[in-house]
């Protein structure tokens, strides 16, 4: 077992390091202590990764994976990107930490670096995806104050049912899905929600105190729901006639994802708005922002909004590794020839099991049918495929975008033989 003893424990870890340290944990000492010390609100599958490489994760083992679940959309560069790592090895001579009482070079390079990827005018730099998310409700909020007029405390931003932007209390407040809500409770108001791709539903809820229109373009969480094509130039045409911002979370679905540098430039539907983050970090370090256009973002003055943490050196020159990767080595035409690929593959798998495959890019849902979704999960973890289930009986398949045709085909191959295996 491992080492009780903490006064023990100090001086080794001071002593070997603290890689030494815990490479000495078997992957069962490590799911029986991270069980006991840790809250349980995640169900992790059973696997203990130890390390990774490229689409590829290792348990203590030995046993090797296919990691489709790319943490959640976050590693799109694929584990350790060489570069990125460089990147942060040469960082780590320099400064890794200020606050945003001082400038910073790097800081600057990578706001003038996003703002150029996104075609956005502003940036306000975070470093989780619902702390973006909330800096984009801070942001509208304040806009609608001070620029359209809404009278002070009554401004309303319409979501869209079975959305996901994170887990604060503002957020969750929101929700449609019960148990992300319930006992968390009270919530605050201030926002409208109406279904996903119903373009009369938005409509309909516009009042003249709706300051934003808030969606994913393809909610990832809620199951891989894909709106109609041209929704969202339509959400952008009912703002516009409205005065109202378009906010769009780019989460999960920005930086080459579903095959575009953001799921809206499948359209003309540029937002007032967009929250970013996941991908951001290179798969290394968590980095999100806010980003827009200038009148909206110039209502933050000194003191409205801030992070100890966002905008940090060593996260800003991670991001701009992962901006420039992203470009120079096409990521976005790779997401979307290899989700074709795989999308196709598993169309021709015709197994009665799967009832649809949906999604754009490297994005996909898996739907299946009359399946026991924990057994299914199982079968896939035993062809050592890791995946998990979102809402819908839909298995989300999110892998690094640098995956290969070779690997696309062994992911396709191995859910084949998985979901056949059901049947023995
Ligand atoms: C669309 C979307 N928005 C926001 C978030 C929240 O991001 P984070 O977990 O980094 O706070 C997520 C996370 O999955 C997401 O998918």
């Amino acid at each position: 077992m491992v080492q009780q003893d903490t006064t023990t424990a100090w001086n080794r870890i001071v002593e070997e390091g603290v890689r030494a340290y815990v490479d000495r944990l078997s992957d069962a000492e490590s799911i029986h202590i991270s069980e006991q010390y840790g809250t349980h609100n995640y169900h992790p599958l059973p696997v203990n990764v130890v390390r990774a490489d490229g689409i590829r994760v290792y348990d203590g083992e030995g046993n090797e994976f296919l990691d489709c679940i790319g943490c959640y959309s976050a590693v799109a560069h694929g584990h350790l990107s060489p570069f990125i790592v460089k990147t942060v090895e040469e960082q780590m001579e320099k400064v890794t930490l200020v606050s945003r009482a001082v400038y910073s070079s790097e800081l600057a390079v990578f706001l003038k670096a996003i703002c150029d990827y996104s075609g956005m005018d502003m940036a306000c730099p975070m470093n989780t995806g619902a702390e973006a998310i909330e800096t984009c409700i801070k942001l509208a909020r304040k806009w609608g104050y001070t620029k359209k007029g809404v009278e002070k405390d009554k401004a309303e931003i319409i979501v869209a049912d079975g959305n996901f932007h994170g887990r604060t209390t503002t957020i969750i407040g929101f929700s449609s899905e019960p148990q992300y809500m319930d006992l968390f409770g009270p919530y605050g108001p201030g926002f409208v929600s109406v279904p996903f791709d119903d373009i009369g539903a938005i409509d309909a809820a516009m009042t003249s105190n709706t300051v934003a229109v808030m969606m994913e373009p393809i909610q990832a969480e809620g199951g891989i729901i894909v709106p109609h094509d041209g929704f969202l130039a339509e959400v952008c045409d009912v703002c516009a006639r409205n005065n109202v911002l378009v906010i769009w979370d780019e989460v999960q679905t920005g930086f080459a994802r579903t095959g575009r540098r953001f799921a809206w430039n499948h359209e003309d539907a540029a937002p007032d708005l967009m929250a970013v983050g996941k991908p951001l970090g290179g798969g290394l370090f968590p980095v999100s922002a806010a980003l827009g256009k200038r009148d909206v973002m110039d209502v933050f003055v000194a003191g409205d909004h801030g992070s100890t943490f966002g905008g940090n050196p060593l996260g800003a020159v991670i991001a701009i590794a992962a901006l420039a990767e992203m470009e120079v080595h096409g990521l976005a035409d790779r997401a979307e020839a290899m989700g074709r690929r795989m999308m196709n593959g598993f169309l021709d798998l015709a197994l009665p099991q799967i009832k649809e495959v949906r999604g754009k890019g490297l994005l996909i849902g898996l739907e299946v049918q009359n399946v026991d979704g924990a057994q299914l999960t199982q079968r896939f973890l035993d062809h050592r495929v890791l995946t998990k289930e979102t809402r819908n009986h839909t298995f989300r398949f999110a892998p690094p975008l640098t995956i290969t045709e070779a690997e696309i085909d062994e992911v396709v191959s191995r859910v084949g033989a998985a979901i056949r295996s059901l049947d023995q």
